[in-house]
């Protein structure tokens, strides 16, 4: 396996691993993303065993013990299973998380003292890097579920949401949801919940001009139509669940 890295926008850089035996034959990707300031931040950590391609593939970038942020989605081992690795090769390195995350799992299993980040909440890195939290509770999956957004280059760090399949390039201005859609019928990864909807439309009013995927290509381009066209379907989901819930009620 190999690390490519890509900068998907101004100071982001895409860390991507392939991995082909996931979903054969198109495979998976897992990557995470360097945001550049004065305090580097890279959200996801990667899963533990990846730790030694994703800290070579971050040292052709910055020295790893630079690194000053470590965010994250939620809690689950592609996300940060290798945070621990990463605080003891960066040793000013802080995680941050929501809440839910910290208290529950955090405080527990990082060797160091997470920072905890109310919903809404600014991290700024430096270098006209301002990133922001936001909880997004079971969506797509998590109740310690949140998003990142850099908002000078309107990247939203979004995790697992338009999570797809394959490896076809570093950025795209083609369709997200399509592929996203395909890959929640294939892998059933997100918590249905009422309101997911409206979770994933209140990110859409960031407006976002990239979308950096944890799983598949970064998109470049309407980020809040891709958000709300994803939204849709989500609700579709739910709408079809609940309709069968209601008529198991009736019966
Ligand atoms: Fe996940
Ligand atoms: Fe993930």
């Amino acid at each position: 396996m190999e690390t490519k890295i890509d900068e998907i926008a101004e100071g982001i850089y895409r860390l991507s691993t392939y991995v082909p035996d996931i979903a054969p034959p198109v495979g998976f990707t897992f990557n995470q993303f360097l945001v550049i300031g004065d305090e580097p931040l890279m959200f996801h950590t990667g899963p533990r065993k990846m730790f030694a391609l994703n800290r070579d593939a971050l040292a052709r970038i910055i020295p790893p013990e630079r690194l000053r942020w470590i965010g994250f989605g939620h809690f689950e081992s592609d996300e940060c299973g290798a945070m621990n690795e990463w605080l003891s090769v960066a040793p000013q390195a802080t995680a941050a998380h929501g809440q839910t995350g910290v208290y529950v799992s955090l405080n527990d299993f990082a060797d160091r003292a997470p920072r905890v980040l109310k919903d809404g909440e600014v991290i700024d890195i430096g270098g006209g890097k301002r990133v922001r939290f936001i909880d997004t509770p079971h969506t797509p999956h998590g109740w310690d579920a949140g998003v990142m957004y850099e908002e000078s280059t309107g990247t939203l760090l979004c995790g697992d949401l338009f999570t797809q399949l394959g490896n076809d390039r570093a950025l795209t201005d083609g369709d997200v949801v399509g592929p996203a859609i395909a890959a929640e019928d294939l892998f059933k990864y997100s918590a249905l919940n009422p309101g997911m909807g409206t979770t994933i439309r209140e990110l859409a009013k960031l407006a976002p001009r990239t979308l950096a995927l944890m799983h598949g290509p970064s998109f470049s381009g309407d980020g809040a139509a891709a958000l709300r066209a994803l939204a849709d379907d989500y609700d579709r989901r739910v709408s079809a669940q609940m309709t069968k819930a209601m008529q198991r009620l009736a019966a």
